[in-house]
């Protein structure tokens, strides 16, 4: 990091600059979702105070699953997918979201691909109580 003397005045606002730069920058959700086609499989693209913000893709049927410790957010950036609850489901379009409460069992599916902003806990795995194929224990972060 740039060490900066308390008596360079001048030059404080170039190394306020630089941090600003390199800590705090903004994310394009289009830019990110180009990166990867790969599906089933969330990418990381933010953390705040523990949680998680992640961008997945999707198609098809997911695995039936509850999250003990966890509330999960699913909010629709492109496409539409239809979440199922034991006894009931719902359809998110793009621009909506919906919060599942830790505990519930649900399953997300959708026709077309979906392209999903999920925010939850770092440590949320994405199939919660079930292992299998479509479990992924390490994120990689774009
Ligand atoms: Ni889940």
């Amino acid at each position: 990091m740039m060490v900066v003397s308390e008596t360079d005045a001048s030059a404080r606002p170039i190394l306020v600059e630089a941090l600003v730069e390199t800590l705090i920058d903004k994310v394009n959700l289009r830019q990110k979702l180009s990166l990867f086609s790969e599906q089933w499989s969330p990418k990381i693209v933010g953390e705040l105070n523990g949680q998680m913000v992640k961008l997945v893709k999707f198609t098809g049927e997911f695995v039936w699953h509850h999250h003990d410790h966890e509330d999960e957010m699913f909010l629709v950036v492109a496409g539409r997918f239809r979440i199922d609850f034991r006894d009931r489901s719902v359809w998110i379009e793009e621009g909506e979201f919906i919060v599942v409460p830790r505990g519930v069992e649900h399953r997300p599916v959708a026709e077309q691909e979906a392209h999903v902003l999920l925010f939850e806990p770092a440590s949320t795995l994405n199939t919660g109580n079930v292992d299998n194929e479509r479990t992924r224990k390490e994120l990689q972060s774009i």
